[in-house]
């Protein structure tokens, strides 16, 4: 596959309406495949922002293609809390000040369980190794438990983003609609691709999800699934030129014929 090095030009279409028939397709077939993937196989966690603003109406146009992502039976399950400015000043000082203090910290409970509880190969291994790459990159030492601690705590400033995002879902939805939000995430992280933004998509904030819920206003019918850190990459900085791996296709698919 041929990735260009920059964002495809896609001046001249318009995403928010675009022609939605099955058998449509709005660019000539070899540079709309190019984009589509370039947008998928370039896009990384960004963690080190420019304070470059995002416009509004860019943060709207992102979040209207990704509302097209699928869901079952369409239940279309996204709740999202855009914040700028002074309310994610706000939020990230509350989250902060219980990060910082030890004993709030540990009384602190996950709405829902991302991670498994007991670790097993090869899940445990990747995630060392993106942890331990980070972490070198970084010039952190293991052990160094104040540094790593610093850096993790990053999370709750979105990284400098200009843009914080909160995704939220209604508490009567099941394991599904986590699922469809998956989608979502993918969706809006492709699509701020294509303009050029960077994005992380961070599920460090769901363990303060009690502070987010006062912080927003935030009904406690809903549950905090993630955070988003949105806008212009730092090509300056270190951590972001951390590449992960990925296996094979042949190493998670079976044929059958
Ligand atoms: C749902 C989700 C939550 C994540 N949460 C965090 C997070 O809290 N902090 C962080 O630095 N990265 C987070 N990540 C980024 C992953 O570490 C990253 O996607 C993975 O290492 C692959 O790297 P890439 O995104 O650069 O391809 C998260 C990713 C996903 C999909």
């Amino acid at each position: 596959m041929t990735c260009s090095p920059l964002p495809p030009d896609l001046s001249g279409t318009s995403p928010s309406h675009p022609d939605r028939s099955p058998g449509a397709v709005p660019l000539a077939a070899r540079p709309l495949r190019q984009a589509v993937d370039w947008a998928i196989v370039s896009r990384r966690s960004v963690r080190a922002f420019l304070p470059t603003p995002v416009d509004l109406a860019e943060v709207h146009a992102i979040l209207d293609v990704a509302r097209h992502a699928a869901s079952g039976m369409n239940t279309q399950p996204w709740r999202v809390h855009v914040l700028m400015g002074s309310a994610k000043e706000r939020l990230s000082a509350a989250i902060a000040a219980v990060d910082n203090d030890a004993d709030a910290a540990a009384a602190l409970a996950e709405p829902y369980h991302y991670y498994p509880l007991e670790w097993v190969s090869p899940y445990v291994d990747r995630r060392r190794k993106v942890g331990w790459d980070l972490y070198g990159l970084l010039g952190i030492a293991r052990g160094d438990k104040a540094r790593m601690h610093a850096q993790h705590g990053r999370n709750y400033h979105f990284f400098d983003a200009p843009v914080g995002l909160i995704f939220t879902v209604s508490r009567a939805l099941a394991a599904g609609s986590l699922l469809d939000y998956g989608m979502f995430l993918q969706s809006l992280m492709v699509a701020a691709r294509a303009r050029g933004l960077g994005t992380c998509p961070q599920v460090a904030f769901t363990r303060f999800h009690a502070v987010i819920h006062a912080e927003l206003c935030i009904p406690a019918t809903e549950m905090v699934v993630c955070g988003m850190g949105l806008g212009h990459a730092d090509p300056a900085r270190i951590e972001n030129t951390l590449v992960t791996e990925r296996e094979s296709v042949e190493s998670f698919t079976t044929y059958h014929a």
